[in-house]
């Protein structure tokens, strides 16, 4: 097995929904049907219980993501698609690299400096809460890259971070032991769109403003309906820009269909019926994805074959790579 080109990550604590659809998932399933490229996604859950300690929605978001994204169309035959958990050495390679990371560098990690700074501003003990899952975060993240030499890491701005520790770690790794690792480089795709939610702030589970892909029929409208909008009256020109349906349409329409819809603001659609016709167009879209993600949802066993492949195919390249890594340090194997 070959390292990877392209690696990305997704923590398993929540349900997908547009946002994370429109800003992440598609556009790494469109790169991963790119020719001669070895890409590699997977479930990060050993990140997910840094933040969530509800054993079920642990399970069950694994599972949704895990779904998602084959509903969606990911081609699990041309990348390698497993969940961090299968792979063994990767937190082996934790330890490893944990070995090597000043405490000084995650000092500096933005999650772990604002939670001190809420406590401070609480004025509770500065650590309150704080697990060290928490402070050693980035260097599970460095493990998951530099496990694969991955190239490319596709992430979102607040992660651009994150590979510049790892970079730094790696660094010092190689200038320790030899260059095993490649430095990676965050690709931040400034094309992807970051959708607004039900109130028109960052669609976010944390805003508790999602509009989650695979909702039912009835409580996609019920949604949409919902949506903020101005209080302009049906005929009043309207402005596309800064509009949470005109953005949704926007992210899943043709070019010909956004212009027409352009005009039709300008003429002053009423938001009702921008609201029906936004449903209708995203219900069609997700209709078949749909079906093909409730029929995963109800048989596990069937994702679970294709990430079990998938950490088969991965662990060709870590268990080989891990052996060399420990030796570097003076470690051999016995059994
Ligand atoms: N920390 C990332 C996030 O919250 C998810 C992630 C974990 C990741 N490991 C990764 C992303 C490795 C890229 C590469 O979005």
């Amino acid at each position: 097995m070959k390292n990877a080109d392209i690696l990305t990550g997704i923590t398993t604590t929540g349900t997908p929904h547009l946002g994370n659809y429109v800003g992440a998932i598609r556009p790494a399933i469109e790169s991963s049907r790119e020719e001669n490229k070895t890409s590699y996604y997977f479930l990060a859950d050993y990140h997910a219980i840094i933040k969530c300690q509800e054993p079920k929605r642990i399970e069950q978001s694994a599972l949704e993501v895990a779904a998602t994204w084959i509903a969606m169309g990911l081609d699990t035959n041309k990348s390698i698609f497993y969940r961090q958990t299968d792979i063994p050495e990767i937190p082996e390679l934790t330890w490893i690299l944990t070995c090597v990371t000043a405490k000084g560098l995650m000092n500096r990690a933005h999650a772990y400096k604002a939670a001190v700074a809420e406590n401070e501003a609480d004025n509770n003990d500065p650590d309150k809460d704080i697990t060290m899952g928490l402070f050693s975060y980035p260097i599970l993240m460095a493990a998951d890259i530099l496990m694969f030499n991955a190239k490319k890491v596709p992430v979102g701005r607040d992660q651009i971070q994150h590979i510049e520790m790892t970079r730094d770690i790696a660094g010092r790794f190689n200038h320790l032991f030899g260059e095993h690792f490649i430095l990676p480089e965050a690709v931040v795709d400034e094309k992807s769109a970051v959708l607004s939610g039900l109130d028109g702030r960052k669609m976010s589970k944390s805003y508790n403003n999602t509009i989650p892909l695979f909702e039912s029929e009835k409580n996609l409208r019920k949604l949409i309906m919902k949506i903020t909008t101005n209080s302009l009256a049906p005929e009043e020109p309207k402005d596309p820009e800064n509009c949470t349906l005109f953005a949704i349409y926007k992210a899943f329409a043709t070019l010909d269909e956004i212009k027409a819809m352009e005009k039709r603001y300008k003429a002053g659609i009423a938001w009702g019926v921008m609201k029906q016709e936004l449903f209708e167009y995203l219900n069609e879209v997700l209709r078949e994805p749909r079906d093909t993600y409730n029929r995963l949802i109800k048989s596990p066993a069937d994702l679970d074959a294709i990430l079990k492949q998938g950490a088969l195919r991965a662990r060709e390249y870590s268990v080989l790579f891990l052996e060399k890594l420990r030796r570097a340090v003076g470690i051999n194997r016995l059994c």
